[in-house]
């Protein structure tokens, strides 16, 4: 990445600037986010896994505090909740989230043709397709990883995908294979098929199996073994796509070793449990030269969000943001304290934003 404009103050830059400076690195295939420019082939090289309950908007915007470049994806949120529901209950988020990438679930290709066009009018920067979820609702439904067995019907779903957000990046997540189909030509064929017959170029790789017979979701996500060979030979296979890699990876140096087979690396649960882990991301693998944020300037940034959310009234609690930054000091002397303050049913009750800072104080003494 060549860093080469960056407005120190945060303010709106002065307009002009700012579109001669875009207009230039789009011509140089490079995308302006977050006021750094960053390689379009990079963009995607750290993400956070969509992860139902726990990706939510509260846990996103305390992500992007942390890295400015990783993309974020929201939960899985099914098609037909947006076609009937209230969109902007499922869509609405913080602008400080770009770039940030809308998981639907799925498997009726009008039915996500209608709920993409929504989520197009919201300008998230990508749509991605569920077919990796192994949860026995989910199968109910036929979508998840049960999708993996009817490629064709996946082909229709992201065709229709595209065609109704015709400016949107539609990319799809899935298994290496269902059940006990377990050769490399499964997810081979897979890709390949939708290589052929969808515009999709981002393939998002949960490298292990789907079981969706006898295994629960959770233990869908540690039981069947990890085959990331699998994945590397995909790029191997298709160099023209973009492979992203996923499941059960956990440190920076595990990062860089994938980042050597394929494009990009997707992390859930260490990112949720030890969230500071991406403190080191964009100098690490974006080459940002922003200094890292401190616990302190952390703090007070989820301070004065939590006072916002609480004062807007809008039936936010603050259990509902404290529930997400358990992990945050995870490594330090007073992570327990401060996961006992956050978690304490008689603190929370009062809402007062303050409790954060309380915490913190906690962790101070021990530093
Ligand atoms: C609590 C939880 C909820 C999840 N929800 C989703 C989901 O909505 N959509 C999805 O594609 N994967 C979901 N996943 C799977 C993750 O996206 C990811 O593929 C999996 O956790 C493996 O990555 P990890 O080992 O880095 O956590 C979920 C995982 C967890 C732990």
């Amino acid at each position: 990445m060549v860093q080469i404009w960056y407005n120190k103050t945060h303010k709106t830059p002065k307009k002009t600037l700012l579109n001669a400076v875009i207009r230039t690195a789009r011509n140089q295939g490079k995308l302006m986010k977050n006021n750094e420019l960053v390689d379009i082939k990079k963009k995607r090289r750290l993400s956070i896994a969509p992860m139902l309950d726990w990706t939510d908007r509260h846990f996103r915007y305390l992500a992007r505090q942390i890295s400015r470049h990783t993309w974020l994806y929201t939960e899985m949120i099914n098609a037909g909740a947006i076609i009937h529901g209230d969109p902007a209950r499922f869509l609405a988020y913080n602008e400080s989230e770009h770039p940030i990438a809308l998981q639907l679930g799925g498997s009726d290709p009008a039915q996500l043709a209608q709920a993409a066009k929504k989520v197009a009018q919201y300008q998230y920067d990508e749509i991605n397709l569920n077919c990796g979820c192994p949860s026995p609702r989910v199968q109910k439904g036929a979508f998840g990883a049960c999708l993996m067995n009817d490629v064709g019907l996946v082909a229709d779903c992201l065709n229709a995908m595209q065609q109704a957000a015709p400016d949107c990046e539609i990319t799809v997540k899935h298994r290496i294979g269902v059940d006990k189909q377990t050769e490399y030509r499964i997810v081979r064929d897979f890709v390949g098929t939708l290589r052929e017959k969808t515009p999709v170029r981002t393939y998002i790789v949960h490298a292990r199996n789907a079981w969706l017979d006898g295994l629960s979701p959770k233990e869908n996500r540690d039981i069947p073994p990890l085959k990331y060979h699998y994945v590397y030979q995909l790029k191997q296979d298709f160099p023209d796509l973009e492979i992203i890699i996923n499941g059960g990876i956990k440190t920076n140096a595990e990062i860089a070793e994938h980042l050597r087979h394929v494009d990009g690396v997707m992390i859930g649960r260490e990112a949720y449990h030890n969230t500071m882990i991406m403190r080191d991301w964009d100098r690490l693998f974006y080459d940002s030269r922003q200094p890292e944020i401190s616990y302190p300037e952390l703090i007070q940034r989820l301070y004065a969000y939590a006072q916002t959310q609480l004062a807007a009234g809008r039936g936010t609690i603050l259990r509902h943001m404290a529930r997400h930054y358990l992990g945050l000091m995870h490594g330090l002397h007073g992570a327990r304290a401060w996961r006992q303050m956050l978690s304490d049913a008689e603190l929370l009750k009062a809402n007062r934003a303050e409790l954060i800072l309380e915490a913190w104080a906690e962790v101070e003494k021990g530093l």
